[in-house]
């Protein structure tokens, strides 16, 4: 894989497919950590002379523009960090973009409108991403992937268009690569993995693969009720899915067999109704045994007991990976699983992985200081993808020789 230095970068036009979907909450970044990471990258170019033309997606837009996802401002908070004005084109390939992107001088910097304003960035369709993707071509001279966060995804900008430029890989998706590298090549022992959050059936697909290599899996966050219930345990009304139950049910035996720990919640902290974000008002929470749940209620973090057997599974690992907050951390009164799980990576003298856009932001917005851990990954699915030793799209097109 080429690097930018293989790149000659003076006064071209380049192309940086960075991953900037951070939270947001009413309009404002909540955490900012995937923007800082690709600013080295980013002025790296632009000291080097390059127009460096930034674009990422935001959210899961349907393909048109919906200001909700609108990236503008991440150009604000690039601006910031770049400490230099970043242009911001309203749209991705059209009047406005070719137009920000003319009046960029050397070592100046654009960003450009949310790539999923349009619907050829992840189309399904070979011919229609491509056409998007000759369109963005038009934009530049040269391609640097840096979105490490979205290399799992066979998007045009992350897979077609580097196919149509001569391009290098970033310095965050070099660093992102060599680290979870060591995860899946000579792992050192015990080998923890703690997976959560809340995109449920993207988690459970990477389970099959995580039994082969680790040697303990802890589960929380939404998860966990597709497992109680595979176990036969009420779970009133927490996030289930019910056509998992039937895999879950397979893991659970392949675990036992394989000698793999599988490792659920004790207890679980419940409420009535879904936490308000917005206000934090009290959800009035209570602690309940696992197997214990009642209609009317929903399962919203791990319990105090649980918190301190998972400290206790990370205690004596030699490797953690931790994928996926354990509970809904943006709320005050369901955020101690993922402190403790946060807390249990910085006990244990493992070398630590946290994996993810969420768990990677929860770490930050609860406080912990993110160097102590051994690495942050900027990608959630794209890191667990890499771990499962599946070709990911956005890796395999930097790799082609352009
Ligand atoms: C992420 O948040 O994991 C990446 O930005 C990819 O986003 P996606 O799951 O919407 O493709």
């Amino acid at each position: 894989m080429k690097t930018i230095d293989d790149l000659q970068v003076a006064g071209r036009r380049v192309f940086v497919r960075a991953d900037l979907n951070v939270p947001l909450s009413g309009g404002a970044i909540t955490d900012d950590g995937r923007i800082r990471a690709v600013v080295p990258t980013i002025s790296a170019l632009a000291a080097a002379g390059a127009r460096v033309v930034v674009a990422s997606h935001l959210g899961r837009p349907k393909g048109a523009p919906d200001p909700q996802y609108s990236l503008a401002p991440v150009a604000r908070r690039l601006g910031e960090l770049l400490g230099k004005d970043v242009a911001f084109a309203t749209d991705t390939v059209d009047d406005g973009a070719r137009a920000t992107v003319a009046a960029l001088a050397d070592g100046e910097v654009a960003l450009l409108e949310n790539l999923r304003f349009n619907p050829g960035e992840t189309s399904k369709d070979d011919a229609e991403r491509g056409a998007f993707a000759d369109r963005l071509a038009a934009l530049a001279d040269l391609y640097v992937g840096d979105g490490f966060g979205a290399v799992h995804r066979r998007h045009a900008s992350v897979y077609d268009l580097p196919a149509r430029l001569p391009h290098a890989a970033g310095g965050l998706i070099a660093t992102e690569v060599g680290v979870l590298r060591k995860l899946t090549e000579d792992v050192a022992r015990p080998y923890a993995v703690v997976l959560g959050g809340a995109k449920v059936s993207d988690k459970l697909a990477v389970i099959g693969h995580l039994l082969q290599r680790a040697d303990r899996i802890l589960v929380g966050g939404g998860m966990v009720y597709t497992f109680l219930a595979a176990q036969g345990h009420q779970v009133g009304d927490s996030l289930l899915q019910e056509d998992q139950i039937p895999a879950v049910q397979e893991y659970l035996r392949e675990a036992a067999e394989r000698g793999v720990e599988f490792v659920l919640p004790v207890d679980v902290v419940v409420a009535k109704a879904f936490p308000d974000l917005g206000t934090k008002a009290s959800a009035d929470p209570q602690v309940v045994a696992a197997d214990a749940l009642t209609p009317g209620v929903m399962g919203l973090d791990i319990g105090p007991e649980t918190r301190k057997l998972y400290a206790a599974k990370l205690a004596d690992a030699a490797t953690v990976f931790w994928n996926g907050p354990m509970g809904v951390f943006e709320h005050p009164e369901f955020a101690e699983g993922t402190r403790a799980v946060a807390q249990g990576l910085l006990d244990s003298p493992a070398f630590t992985v946290v994996g993810g856009g969420d768990s990677a932001a929860a770490v930050r917005i609860l406080g912990f200081d993110e160097t102590a851990f051994g690495h942050i990954s900027t990608g959630g699915g794209a890191s667990l993808e890499y771990l499962e030793g599946k070709e990911l799209p956005g890796l395999a097109a930097l790799e082609d020789p352009a």
